[in-house]
């Protein structure tokens, strides 16, 4: 049974964002798989994977939202490097023999879920990105209308 479900609730409208934080819940998906299995080199190998695309993640963002001159980047900023700082100190734990895996997958769910509906959903809401859904929906609508 699958750890973590994607549901719309998760959804910013920004597919390439969409896409990125999907990614990110298959690296939660496979660290809480591998915390089952105590398979500690496969949680090392996940939880590398996991900070890499993390952090290219954010960085994107960051680059996105600095390029809108979105009000909030530094108290944003601020979150991300916090967030990064706690799972390398879980990947510090886990290499010093400590078992974090199957904690750590529930803790990233839970702030994942939560930043993504929060924070990044106030940029959604603060910024004019426009999905590319919307060039589709406003084409439709002018065919009915
Ligand atoms: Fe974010
Ligand atoms: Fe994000």
């Amino acid at each position: 049974m699958t750890f973590m479900v994607w549901d719309s609730s998760l959804d910013t409208g920004i597919e390439v964002i969409d896409e990125q934080h999907k990614g990110i819940v298959e690296f939660i998906n496979e660290l809480h798989e591998a915390a089952l299995e105590e398979d500690r080199e496969k949680v090392s190998h996940v939880l590398d994977g996991l900070i890499n695309y993390t952090v290219s993640h954010f960085a994107f963002e960051e680059n996105m939202l600095e390029q809108h001159e979105y009000h909030l980047i530094e108290a944003h900023k601020k979150v991300h490097r916090a967030f990064i700082s706690r799972i390398n100190k879980h990947k510090e734990d886990h290499d010093k023999g400590k078992n974090v895996a199957r904690a750590l997958s529930g803790e990233l769910q839970i702030w994942l879920s939560s930043h993504i509906k929060n924070e990044d959903a106030d940029y959604v809401r603060s910024l004019d990105i426009k999905p590319p859904s919307g060039g589709l929906l406003s084409k439709m609508l002018k065919k009915f209308f």
